[in-house]
This record gives C-alpha cells, sequence and structure tokens, in this order.
C-alpha cells in the first residue's frame, strides 16, 4: 500500500528498533504568557508490538502530552522518542504513516457522512479510490456501524462517534494505534461495549497505546500500565506487579467527628498493618490483612467516645497501588 522508504532505523540502536514504542528521558515544557509548564519531566517507556499498554494518571498528569509527542504533533523540548524505530523529531512523516490516532474529542468532520470519513482518510493515505471505499466498508462492518453509514457524525451517539473514529485511524492498518481518553464522556455500558471493541483489535495483533484517569479501565484492558502524575512516572509493569510493589493490599479510610483517637496511632504495631496515616479528623491505614481492623476503628473511637462519620474499605486494586504510591487520592 505504502512504499516504506528504507531503512533509515538501521542506525539507531537495537532496542529501539525493536520497540514499538520508546521514549528515553522525555520531556515537554510549555512555555505559555503564564510562566513555564513542565507537563512531562523525563518519560522513559519501552513498549512491545502486539502490547495493550496504559498510561494512567489525573487531570493534567502529562497523557496528551506525551501521546503528543509520540504522535508528532507536539515538539519534545529535551529526550529521546521512537514509534517503530523512527525518531518523532526527525522522522515525522515515517511516524504518521505508521500510527493511528484518536484524540480526546470528537474530530469527524461534520461536513461527511460516516462512510466518507473513512473513505476520505484512505485516499489521504494513498488507497486507491476503490481500495479506500472497500476499506471503509470493511471497517463500518468490523465495528458494526454499517447502519449508520449515510448519517453525519453529528447524528451520532457519543459511543457510535467514538467507534468510527477509531475505524478512521484503522483506515490505513496502522502499527501502533493511540487512544487518548477514548471512553471519556461514555455511559457504562457503552464504555464496556467499546472495551470489547479493544479487546478485540488487540487479539488480532494489533498494537495499542491507551491513555486513561479511570484505573478500572486499565486494570480492564492493559498488559502493562505506567501511572504516571506530574509529568514522571510513579510506577510501571503490569497491573499485577503494581498492586504487588505498592505493598498495601487494603486501604481503610475512616472519618471521625472529632480529632482521630490517641489509640488509632497504636494500630501501626498490629500484624498486617503496613502504615497509619492521621490527617486531622481522618485516619487511613494499609494492610496486609485487614479483617476485623474496621471494626477496631469503630470501637477504638467508641471507647474514646468519638463517633464515626465517614469509613469505606478499597480493596486490592490499582486504586489502593496508586494511593500507596503517591500518598493521596487518585485525582479525577
Ligand atoms: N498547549 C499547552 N500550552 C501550555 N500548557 C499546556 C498545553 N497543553 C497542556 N498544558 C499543560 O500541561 C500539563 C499536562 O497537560 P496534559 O494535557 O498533557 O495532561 P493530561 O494528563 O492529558 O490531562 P487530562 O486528563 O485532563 O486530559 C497541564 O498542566 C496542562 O495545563
Ligand atoms: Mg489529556
Amino acid at each position: 500500500m505504502l512504499d516504506r522508504p528504507p531503512i533509515k532505523r538501521m542506525d539507531e540502536p537495537i532496542d529501539e528498533i525493536r520497540a514499538a514504542v520508546r521514549t528515553v528521558d522525555l520531556h515537554k515544557t510549555y512555555k505559555g504568557p503564564g510562566g513555564e509548564v513542565p507537563a512531562v519531566q523525563g518519560i522513559d517507556l519501552s513498549i512491545a508490538h502486539g502490547e495493550f499498554y496504559g498510561l494512567l494518571g489525573p487531570n493534567g498528569a502529562g497523557k496528551s502530552t506525551t501521546i503528543g509527542m509520540l504522535t508528532s504533533l507536539v515538539v519534545p523540548t529535551s529526550g529521546r522518542a521512537t514509534v517503530c524505530g523512527f525518531d518523532v523529531a526527525k522522522h515525522p512523516v515515517d511516524v504518521k504513516r505508521r500510527i493511528g490516532m484518536v484524540s480526546q474529542g470528537n474530530t469527524l468532520d461534520n461536513e461527511l457522512n460516516a462512510f466518507e470519513n473513512l473513505e476520505f482518510r484512505g485516499r489521504y493515505f494513498g488507497l486507491s479510490a476503490r481500495d479506500a471505499r472497500r476499506r471503509a466498508g470493511e471497517l463500518m462492518e468490523m465495528f458494526n456501524l454499517t447502519d449508520r453509514r449515510e448519517g453525519k457524525p453529528f447524528e451520532m451517539s457519543g459511543g457510535q462517534a467514538k467507534r468510527l473514529m477509531i475505524c478512521r485511524a484503522l483506515v490505513h492498518h496502522p502499527e501502533v494505534l493511540f487512544l487518548d481518553e477514548p471512553t471519556a464522556g461514555l455511559d457504562p455500558q457503552t464504555r464496556v461495549n467499546l472495551w470489547d471493541v479493544l479487546r478485540e483489535l488487540q487479539s488480532g495483533g494489533q498494537t495499542i497505546l491507551l491513555t486513561t484517569h479511570y484505573m478500572e479501565e486499565a486494570e480492564a484492558l492493559c498488559e502493562r500500565v505506567a501511572v504516571i502524575d506530574h509529568g514522571k512516572v510513579l510506577a510501571s509493569g503490569t497491573v499485577d506487579d503494581l498492586k504487588a510493589s505498592a505493598g498495601a493490599d487494603t486501604v481503610i479510610t475512616v472519618s471521625y467527628d472529632g480529632p482521630v483517637p490517641d489509640g488509632v496511632a497504636k494500630l501501626r504495631d498490629r500484624g498486617g498493618v503496613t502504615k497509619v496515616e492521621v490527617t486531622g479528623t481522618q485516619v487511613r491505614v494499609f494492610a496486609q490483612a485487614a479483617d476485623g481492623l474496621l471494626g477496631e476503628l469503630v470501637a477504638i473511637g467508641s471507647s474514646a467516645g468519638t463517633g464515626v462519620t465517614d469509613a469505606s474499605q478499597l480493596r486490592p486494586s490499582l486504586e489502593s497501588a496508586f494511593l500507596t504510591l503517591t500518598g493521596r487520592e487518585y485525582r479525577e
């Protein structure tokens, strides 16, 4: 389909050639009227072909900026990134031919119908008129959009529009698919349906890099994740690695109607407890063995004459790992 130019990548180190995505000490500082914003501060990633990889982080963590650099839309301030062996700064055209990108907002062309959105993208990537139409039809079928063929994007539901954007990103058979918060703003059922679509894509061999601020999304889809915040990787690995390395299996948070009773601090010596954090009227207990612990926290309160106003118990999850890593709530 595309004539792929030989082999500027032979001069690159071997691991960069093999990796689908690799970054080394990647930085981006935006310079604006309000001063400098260090959005990405030294990110190292290495993603294999065929892998489903998640960049997980709260609002403003630097996810879109990282994806922007990997897709040659944002120029790195320093460091290095390669996609399919090509340096994103030196060979942006080679990179763009090999990637598909679904950005955070809806970027479909409302002047064109659904089918034409795909067909025109195919033509843009050099497919013949016939091949572009064939590919558009094939993708619409694959993504269950055939009955929306003539519809304009603005007439589609959020989930349909997102599926169409994914189709459009796949028209030219990209080696790596970048998805920036693909399920943000979708209702839970639509989100789960989209997860199925993405799983199917990956089982067909598609390399996918997805950003999300939904823990359960990363947990449901990704083989490996990097948790990022303030432009840095806090931890990376398989979801299980992260849960294990974070140490805390269960996080119990209790709010009292007055200062946290002194007796709570003694829980530090209780078997299975790894950490006790007291902030004002709230205590957070991290524990490997949490049986009965919530009851004890309530009992300590009552014997000190202090009531419990709120209590929650977070079972082992990526979310409890994040809490353990960062020491604070995951910001939405
Ligand atoms: N074009 C820009 N100019 C200046 N600052 C920017 C620009 N784009 C992003 N930023 C800032 O860089 C930081 C990282 O933003 P980025 O959009 O990469 O985060 P994000 O993780 O994608 O967040 P979200 O979950 O909200 O999409 C934020 O502080 C943001 O305000
Ligand atoms: Mg973003």
